[in-house]
């Protein structure tokens, strides 16, 4: 916020002593109800201020909650309260009135709103806090499989990961992204036995081969893609054929040279795949483990679960018991199957105990939510074997289907998987369709050329793709309609986009005409209701924290994007003669920008230069 002129003084005046304006606003309210409240004798907790849409800023509902306790009416306890406050106190607001049964109706004078504007303006985060006690996080996300292509199914968690992962990141948390890849399952087996029957001859299916294997892979991506989906059908059409993966998967897994090395091909290929393909959506992963990773960790965690106790053979596998919430005995958690095999359960068993030995206070798993059972038995064993402490907080994230117009699982024509990439593709060309269509372009893309372009549709496309997503609550089906998701109008990644690059060209014309920016003062207008909105983004991210819910910041940054157009329309800055309210407009401008900025890249949606 470099390029503004405001006042920082400011935050020295009476108003910022009455009322931390530094802080959420309702938090803020909240303490200055609480020290009145302790003198009538309204327990603390009850002296909530929040947000209100009824007709005031923010609201208390405290005098009715209190009204039993106190044995008067809440409408005379709203009074007192009120009563309470010094004239100098009540010159903090436009309105303190009692409304209905009891509430009170709270809305913040101008000067107030603004003073709080002018101090988010000089702050590079915006006034959001960073939390007190930094927490390590784990964020379990993307979830991709060597040897199989990513897929739509990859999508969800590969958005909402990485949101979740910028949100807790900016407010200070110690977060690790991990990718996880499924490496280490049936599949691997699978695609060991594909290799074996069409290259036989290879040093990896050579029991007797001593020596080094090949540093280069002799299977290229496109064999590895085209044996995979083979073996696959294969493996479900015949229980030869599945039985010898099944084999196959028990051999690497128990550490055979030759297959283990073979298996590495596999994963550099695809992490090399895997990457390319993940590239447009601007995702980071700390760590690129996988199941594999923790497979050391599981023979001396089993050895201490049977040691404890807490594991027990049935049919010569090993189970640990698990209780549903009335304590009767539900399917059990597959330890180690008669084979010796580990399980994908096993694997999460195991993952949990490493991330607990690295003082991990939460893990979250950005999964399906199909997988809702998998995890509960997981985090049930976790906490009763006690691998994790009881204060470790494991949480499935769980999220919905991308549906097709039909209501079922999105598919391509012919009724098969879509892959990532091909989503984006369409994506571009819907964007591209749109960008071609529009007003937009004859003023904004006139004369750029194909590389430009292409960005362009490129950030459009998947602006459109991830709000598409991230604006639906997470755990919701959705259909996906990437004709709709393109529309440069209504609740879409593309309008957000335009409204962020046509405020920053506001700003730029501004500059060139000369017009000076200055301290926020605001005229009760459409400016006001404006501020009040940008107030509110602290707040907005504090819950998306708690709740884990990105959708409530796009449905911010929208609502934040109708008040700009409102204001922009109310309030005329070229031509404003009062030269200090054209200033304090102009700054209002750039809060906002920098509002929408901000959420923007926390969503992972990257603004271009222009559209
Ligand atoms: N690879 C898994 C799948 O495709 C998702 C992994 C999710 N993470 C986990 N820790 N289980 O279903």
């Amino acid at each position: 916020m470099s390029d503004t002129h405001v006042n920082e003084g400011a935050s020295t005046s009476a108003e910022t002593e009455l009322l931390n304006l530094r802080h959420p606003l309702e938090r803020a309210l909240t303490e200055l109800f609480e020290k009145r409240a302790q003198a009538i004798g309204i327990p603390l907790h009850l002296a909530t201020v929040f947000q209100s849409n009824k007709g005031a800023d923010f609201q208390c509902n405290g005098a009715l909650a209190s009204a039993k306790a106190l044995k008067r009416s809440p409408r005379d306890i709203a009074q007192l309260w009120i009563d309470q406050f010094s004239p100098e106190e009540r010159s903090l607001f436009s309105a303190l009135d009692i409304a209905g049964p009891g509430f009170i109706n709270i809305s913040l004078s101008d000067a107030v709103l603004a003073q709080r504007s002018n101090l988010a303006l000089a702050d590079d985060r915006l006034l959001c806090d960073t939390v007190k006690q930094p927490k390590k996080i784990f964020i379990d996300f993307g979830g991709y499989n060597v040897a199989k292509q990513l897929h739509i199914g990859h999508l969800r968690s590969t958005i909402i990961g990485e949101t979740l992962r910028r949100v807790f990141v900016f407010l200070g948390e110690e977060v690790i992204g991990d990718v996880h890849l499924g490496d280490w399952g049936t599949q691997m087996g699978m695609l060991i036995e594909a290799v074996r029957e069409e290259q036989p001859h290879l040093p990896y299916f050579n029991e007797s081969h001593k020596g080094e294997y090949p540093v280069e892979s002799p299977i290229s991506l496109a064999d590895m893609n085209r044996l995979y989906p083979l073996a696959s059908t294969r493996s479900k059409e015949d229980p030869k054929v599945r039985a010898q993966a099944s084999e196959a998967t028990a051999k690497l897994q128990a550490g055979h040279r030759g297959y283990t090395a073979l298996w590495r091909h596999f994963v550099n290929l695809s992490i090399a795949e895997i990457k390319r393909d993940i590239a447009p959506f601007g995702v980071h992963f700390d760590l690129w483990h996988g199941e594999s990773h923790a497979q050391p960790e599981i023979t001396p965690m089993v050895e201490s679960l049977i040691e404890q106790g807490e594991a027990q053979e049935s049919d010569g596998a090993l189970i640990i018991p698990l209780l549903n919430a009335k304590g009767e005995e539900i399917v059990p958690l597959m330890l180690r199957k008669s084979d010796g095999g580990s399980t994908y359960h096993t694997s999460d068993l195991a993952t949990i105990s490493m991330r607990a030995k690295e003082q991990a206070e939460e893990m979250l798993y950005v999964v399906d939510a199909r997988q809702e059972m998998h995890f509960k038995q997981v985090f049930q064993a976790a906490h009763r074997v006690g691998i994790v402490s009881e204060s470790a907080h494991l949480e499935h994230i769980k999220f919905g289907t991308i549906n097709g117009e039909d209501g079922r699982p999105f598919k391509t024509r012919s009724g098969g998987t879509i892959k990532l990439r091909e989503v984006v593709e369409m994506a571009i060309e819907a964007a591209q369709r749109r960008l071609n269509e529009g007003e937009m372009q004859s003023q904004t893309l006139k004369g750029a050329n194909e590389e430009t372009r292409a960005a362009v549709a490129q950030s459009v496309a998947v602006a459109a793709i991830k709000f598409g997503d991230l604006s639906n609550h997470r755990a919701s089906d959705y259909i996906l309609r990437l004709e709709d998701f393109c529309a440069f109008e209504g609740k879409t990644g593309p309008y957000l986009l335009y409204a962020a690059v046509r405020i920053k060209s506001i700003l730029t014309k501004a500059d060139e005409r000369g017009i000076k920016r200055s301290t926020i003062q605001l005229r009760g207008g459409a400016d006001r209701a404006l501020a009040l909105e940008l107030s509110k983004l602290p707040t907005v991210l504090t819950q998306v924290r708690a709740k884990k819910t990105p959708h409530l910041l796009c449905e911010y940054l929208f609502n934040v994007s109708q008040s700009f157009s409102s204001f922009y329309q109310a309030c005329n800055i070229v031509r404003e003669e009062d030269l200090a309210q054209q200033g304090a407009w102009l700054s209002l401008v750039s809060l906002c920008l920098e509002t929408l900025n901000l959420g923007l890249e926390l969503l992972g949606i990257e603004v271009p230069e222009r559209m």
